[in-house]
């Protein structure tokens, strides 16, 4: 049997925007004009605690309320946030490349989904999601779990926030290492740099041949890892990065 291949255009760079396949990695600094907290500017601290001391399953078990309220606050104010022209840049993006474009963000908030995006990978989980510690299961959540609900599948009250907390492994990690190894170009948007694995995609999607740019208010801790990067608002650099490419393609 003759092994089917993929498409016709051979593997390696390719020329035309609808001939590209582009990652985008986003972090906190693609919603921070929407009005979503970063995790590590300003002070980066939420009623005192460093945010690495509330993201982890120790502090789950040792303060449960505390750390419900953490993300129960967070969820309820995703109400009051609307998408911002970065993500709806994005989501003009997806139109145009549809499966050529896949969003990879370590955002928990539902942005990129209301712009919308549709292929969007949430490797730490998701605020409008919860899981089960009982039976495992995922649960659309919209409301509280500080208040200790029973999960509607099993009826146990166990559900704790669907986010993948410090010394867990992400969501969607064979996915993502095979779009990066796919891809033409890797765009990072609006993270530090300062969280593994995320912070290694540059490398990863550079060491199979990608083209890379960053996109951040600020330096991050792995700039100059990147071929090309830009510094400003993400609200006016990934539209005009989009603009760039739709007028090329
Ligand atoms: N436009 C572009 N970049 C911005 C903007 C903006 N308007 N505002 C802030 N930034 C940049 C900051 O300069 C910073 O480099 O966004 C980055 C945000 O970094 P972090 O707060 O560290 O967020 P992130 O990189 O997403 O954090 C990674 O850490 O706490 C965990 O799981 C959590 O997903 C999170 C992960």
């Amino acid at each position: 049997m003759v092994a089917a291949h993929r498409d016709s255009v051979p593997v390696g760079r390719r020329r035309t925007l609808v001939e590209m396949s582009i990652v985008v990695l986003t972090g906190a600094g693609i919603s921070a004009e929407s009005g979503v907290p970063t995790f590590r500017d300003a002070d980066g601290l939420w009623e005192g605690h460093r945010v690495e001391d509330v993201a982890t399953p120790e502090a789950y078990a040792a303060q449960p309320a505390v750390v419900h309220r953490f993300y129960d606050d967070r969820r309820a104010a995703l109400a009051g946030v609307e998408p911002n022209p970065a993500h709806r840049a994005l989501a003009r993006l997806e139109e145009r490349l549809g499966d050529d474009l896949l969003v990879v963000t370590q955002n928990i908030d539902d942005l990129h989904e209301r712009a919308g995006s549709t292929r969007v990978l949430h490797m730490h989980g998701e605020l409008l999601s919860a899981l089960c510690r009982a039976c495992e299961g995922r649960v659309r959540w919209t409301g509280r779990l500080g208040e200790f609900p029973a999960c509607p599948s099993c009826g146990i009250s166990a559900l704790r926030p669907d986010v993948v907390w410090f010394g867990e492994v992400p969501y969607e990690m064979d996915r993502i290492a095979a779009a990066l190894e796919a891809a033409d170009l890797f765009v990072s948007i609006g993270t530090s740099g300062a969280v593994y694995p995320a912070a290694g995609f540059v490398q990863h999607a550079r060491a199979h041949g990608a083209a890379t740019l960053e996109l951040n208010l600020q330096p991050s801790e792995v700039s100059r890892l990147f071929d090309e990067t830009r510094h400003g608002l993400a609200g006016e650099l990934v539209p005009a990065w989009v603009a760039e490419l739709l007028a090329d393609g």
